[in-house]
């Protein structure tokens, strides 16, 4: 089966520009600070990778991986599993948590539940893609790359399948490829 890119919804051009904008209110927002952003393995690597380069002052920088229950667990919450830089020291620490995509909601409500539990000083969330219309849960996400409606997205990270996280824009992929 070949899939298809129906449309380009976001050019390479239009998501640095936006990170550039979200990486200088970020800059703005923490400065003096050291804020400790965690990025969520795999999709959100592109867009961590680009935020940052647009970040002024200190930061450091982690990765979890939240996946559904697999057999092995480090930590859960609920029946997802957390893996990945686990072992860091949280509390008392600014957290932004770097999301690809908010869809339902329900991904990022268990990621900053099982953060929360560390003790943070602060956690605010931002992602690339924020697909409101999809909401089941409601989650507070500061930082929003962009709005999109309810299509299916791949690239800058985003895959179908694990394909497609290498495109450098946003695609809707063709929905009879699916
Ligand atoms: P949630 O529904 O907010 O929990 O999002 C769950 C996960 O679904 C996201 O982290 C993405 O991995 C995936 N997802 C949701 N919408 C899309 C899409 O349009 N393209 C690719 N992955 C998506």
């Amino acid at each position: 089966m070949s899939y298809k890119i129906e449309r380009i919804l976001l050019s390479h051009e239009q998501i640095v520009n936006r990170s550039k904008e979200i990486g200088a209110q970020i800059s703005k927002d923490y400065a003096g600070k050291r804020p400790l952003l965690i990025g969520m393995l795999n999709g959100a690597v592109p867009f961590f990778a680009e935020l940052i380069k647009h970040i002024e002052g200190e930061i450091e920088t982690a990765f979890i991986k939240a996946s559904s229950y697999a057999g092995q667990t480090c930590s859960s919450s609920g029946s997802v599993v957390f893996t990945g830089d686990l072992n860091l020291q949280i509390a008392g620490r600014d957290i932004i948590v770097i999301e690809d995509i908010v869809d339902t909601g329900l991904t990022i409500k268990t990621v900053c539940a099982f953060i929360r539990e560390k003790k943070p000083k602060s956690i605010a969330v931002a992602t690339l893609l924020d697909k409101k219309s999809r909401r089941l849960v409601e989650v507070d996400i500061k930082y929003v790359g962009f709005d999109i409606p309810n299509v299916f997205v791949v690239g800058f990270g985003l895959d179908y399948d694990e394909l497609f996280r290498n495109l450098p824009y946003v695609g809707v992929l063709d929905s009879s490829s699916i």
